[in-house]
């Protein structure tokens, strides 16, 4: 399983501290978290942090944009260092061309949707794609309740990303922890999202260890 410690929950006091354990771990990426209060009814930081962050970090980084329009803002993304980058689904009125442009950049580009978008609006784009995120909760804060019928959503990708023949990876994100993201597993996941079930716990590297081993 490949696994993405969601920055969001951190200890933002301690960055630092934060983010040495996550280059110790065997943490594959780091999911950093862009909300812009119009897109989600949240707000959480932009591209200062995000450049200390690549400035400190050994990592890809796994940026998923909660913001309308993102299309706007592709290239300062990728100069603050983003190696993947999502983009709602919801939030682009020309996906294939915010798609194309994200490439041109020279980053992996991703398609994020939410809980009650269905996996078949991807049909015509999926071999474009290098991964897709499925929201297990409504975006916009860490620590929610995974939302159950997310399993039967992972299946269906996981049909259409083989009958497509693509190599498009399925991550997933929102209240995952260690016991669900087995079962994602067995649906059909590659990648799992994580924030309060790593950062919250009392040994975040050992959580980040268990979900690899899945
Ligand atoms: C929610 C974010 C998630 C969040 C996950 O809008 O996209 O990445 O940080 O946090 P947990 O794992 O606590 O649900
Ligand atoms: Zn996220």
């Amino acid at each position: 399983m490949i696994v993405s410690p969601s920055l969001l929950s951190a200890d933002f006091g301690r960055l630092n501290e934060e983010i040495e354990m996550l280059n110790a771990s065997e943490a594959d990426w780091i999911h950093v978290d862009v909300m812009d209060g119009v897109f989600v009814p949240n707000i959480s930081f932009g591209f200062p942090v995000m450049s200390t962050l690549k400035q400190k970090s050994y990592k890809p980084l796994d940026v998923h944009l909660m913001i309308v329009d993102p299309d706007r803002y592709v290239k300062r993304f990728k100069e603050a260092g983003a190696d993947i980058l999502n983009v709602h689904y919801e939030a682009c009125t020309h996906l294939h061309r915010t798609i194309q442009s994200i490439k041109a950049e020279h980053m992996k580009a991703a398609v994020t949707l939410n809980p009650h978008t269905p996996v078949s609006v991807l049909e015509d784009i999926i071999g474009d794609l290098d991964m897709v995120l499925l929201m297990s909760v409504n975006p916009g804060y860490g620590g929610q309740k995974f939302i159950e019928h997310t399993y039967e959503k992972v299946s269906r990708l996981k049909e259409l990303v083989e009958k497509s023949g693509s190599d498009c990876l399925i991550e997933i994100d929102g209240g995952v922890n260690a016991q669900n993201a087995v079962l994602l597993k067995n649906a059909g996941a590659d990648a799992v999202v994580a924030g309060s079930s790593i950062f919250g716990a009392a040994d975040p590297k050992a959580v980040i260890q268990e979900m690899k081993s899945i």
